[in-house]
């Protein structure tokens, strides 16, 4: 009882201190993709304000006459210095960086404009973003509509009585700084990428709507379906049919709008060498919405990871959600699904999406290929653990990432955390998110990658107040690297006293593409191949209770922390590809241990 008290009372406390950061939202709408919708994406009017003119007056207090008021504002009370109109065009979605080489390091405001028709709907209507980084403040024609702090999740608001017949203006404030108490900081190494980086779209439901639903095994079993359905009315029918399972079962609201059912059925369970997805529609009097849902059950059991109940390996590989080729944050399927596939062909049977939720497409298009998935909100490194605001903000992140993503079969684990130092402000911080994620999915795996603790210089360890939060230990390792040469790698030894399934997060070296020299030279793709080589035999020779790992990592990808002329040049090359798409020795090394792993 007290364990609920304190976890109710975190809630409170976040949901207070995050309202005074994140307002106007609503909550999330479930599969917009699979609804009536009208696509805002194109080319949005945008300019850049870095000393934020638009937004403050001179004493930096919030001004009613911004340039959210567009063409409103009295000319001769309030001479305008701005004009949408005669500004250029950024392609939403779309990173800004990557658009406008004058861009390509700007961090600060840019104001971006859609002018966009509408034509009456009976029902609701709610404005959508699927991302955009970092703060991001919405108005409609010269409201304001509310605001989002967070870069890589989800939001959307209720905007039925704000819609005027035909012509809308929608004006939108994107600011990426970074900041020391922002969820990640102003400190991670990939590119600060920013702009509405995901679609923009008016999701059109009727007055009263499924809002959201979960569909998925109840634990314990491989063949009792359990759904929850949320609507906006109580006491109403709600219906899910599964055609090919042959259900058909309807329920009825409760106070809270919500509908609980269950439903036994002999089915094909989803696995990366079966990934089976069902139609699944959910129906009320007024709305309905088709998806596609798999059914697993992932659990542990000592070191090992059960999948279905059959103790698996997980084959894996990190990937930024960063576009091969072109080197911008990925806003297309085409583009996700280019990454994807350079992970099955490396035998992949699973993916570390690091370090924030990538877009929606790429997860269903990872469950669609037989892909598990690690899925993790951006707590990266030095976190500020003692704010609460701080708090509020991650855990709203962790609360939009698994609202969105609770139907996607593929996704195994959630992670809460990236290579964050020890202490009790940190352990508070993460023991209350684990215990929320429990709360909100228990159908899954938690995880975090931890750091080493070892308990000599040649005895290699991880010990983490954490570990009895979460269900697998995760850590990171730079043994050839960070942490000594190559040959350091033969002679160390691990003791991990965790009976639990042990993931390697990350691990790696780097080297650029083509440069060939001595395996004891650095950034060669010869010494690479060499710190691969001789990891996978420690790991198969003197390391137990190892279920998988996601080496560091699938692609070079950009980051303002890689500095080295001729080598880096603003990448960081830990890649088994490089940003052209070409695989350097090590791919084929991994490629092949994976097939000893099958
Ligand atoms: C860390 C971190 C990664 C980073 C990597 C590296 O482990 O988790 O985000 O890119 O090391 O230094 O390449």
């Amino acid at each position: 009882m007290k364990k609920f008290i304190f976890l109710a009372a975190a809630i409170l406390t976040t949901c207070f201190a995050f309202a005074q950061t994140t307002s106007g939202l609503d909550p999330l709408v479930q599969n917009v993709y699979g609804r009536n919708i009208q696509k805002l994406n194109g080319y949005w009017n945008h300019f850049a304000d870095p000393l934020e003119t638009g937004y403050y007056d001179y004493r930096r207090q919030p001004t009613p006459n911004g340039f959210f008021k567009d063409h409103e504002v009295d000319l001769v009370k309030n001479y305008k210095e701005y004009d949408f109109d005669l500004s250029p065009t950024l392609a939403v979605p779309g990173d800004w960086n990557t658009q406008d080489d004058n861009l390509f390091l700007y961090e600060g405001t840019i104001w971006f404009r859609r002018v966009f028709d509408y034509q009456p709907h009976e029902g609701k209507v709610f404005l959508w973003f699927g991302a955009a980084n970092y703060d991001t403040k919405v108005y409609l024609n010269g409201e304001k509509v509310g605001e989002h702090i967070g870069g890589y999740t989800p939001f959307n608001f209720d905007v039925t009585d704000r819609l005027a017949n035909g012509e809308n203006t929608l004006i939108v404030k994107v600011d990426n700084k970074r900041a020391v108490d922002a969820v990640p900081t102003n400190n991670f190494d990939w590119f600060n990428y920013g702009g509405i980086t995901r679609d923009v779209l008016l999701v059109k439901v009727p007055k009263d709507f499924i809002q959201t639903y979960k569909v998925s095994l109840k634990q314990g079993t491989s063949d009792v379906i359990e759904v929850a359905i949320k609507t906006t009315k109580a006491g109403e029918t709600v219906k899910v049919e599964i055609p090919e399972l042959k259900i058909s079962r309807t329920a009825t609201t409760d106070e809270n709008g919500i509908a609980r059912l269950e439903a036994r059925a002999k089915m094909t369970l989803w696995s990366p060498e079966n990934p089976k997805l069902y139609d699944v529609t959910l129906a009320s009097a007024h709305d309905s919405v088709k998806d596609r849902i798999g059914f697993k059950t992932i659990a542990t059991n000592g070191h090992d990871i059960l999948l279905n109940g059959k103790k698996v390996f997980l084959r894996g590989i990190s990937i930024h959600e960063e576009s091969a080729f072109r080197s911008g944050r990925i806003f297309s399927a085409e583009e996700g699904y280019t990454l994807l596939k350079w992970a099955k062909e490396l035998g992949c049977n699973y993916v570390r999406l690091a370090h924030y939720p990538h877009n929606e497409q790429m997860v269903r298009q990872a469950e669609e290929m037989g892909l598990m998935v690690w899925s993790e909100i951006p707590v990266y490194w030095t976190i500020q653990w003692e704010r609460d605001d701080v708090y509020a903000n991650a855990l709203n992140q962790l609360d939009e990432m698994i609202e969105r993503d609770q139907n996607r079969v593929g996704i195994i684990i959630w992670s809460i955390a990236n290579e964050t130092p020890h202490g009790e402000a940190r352990d508070r911080f993460l023991s209350s998110l684990a215990r929320y994620a429990r709360a909100k999915d228990n159908t899954r795996l938690l995880s975090m990658a931890m750091e080493r603790n070892d308990k000599s210089p040649e005895v290699l360890s991880v010990r983490d107040n954490m570990s009895e939060y979460v269900d697998i230990i995760a850590f990171n390792q730079y043994l050839g690297w960070y942490d000594g040469l190559n040959e350091k790698i033969d002679r160390v030894r691990w003791e991990i006293d965790y009976n639990k399934p042990i993931v390697i997060s990350e691990m790696g070296g780097g080297a650029l593409y083509g440069n060939h020299g001595p395996k004891d030279q650095f950034w060669t793709e010869e010494y690479q191949a060499e710190l691969y080589t001789k990891m996978l035999r420690m790991i198969d020779e003197r390391m137990t209770g190892v279920a998988g790992l996601s080496p560091w990592v699938l692609k070079d990808f950009r980051s303002s922390r890689r500095l080295l002329p001729q080598i880096q040049d603003g990448f960081n090359r830990k890649g088994l590809v490089s940003d052209m798409g070409q695989r350097k020795q090590s791919f084929y090394i991994l490629q092949k241990w994976y097939e000893t792993k099958k």
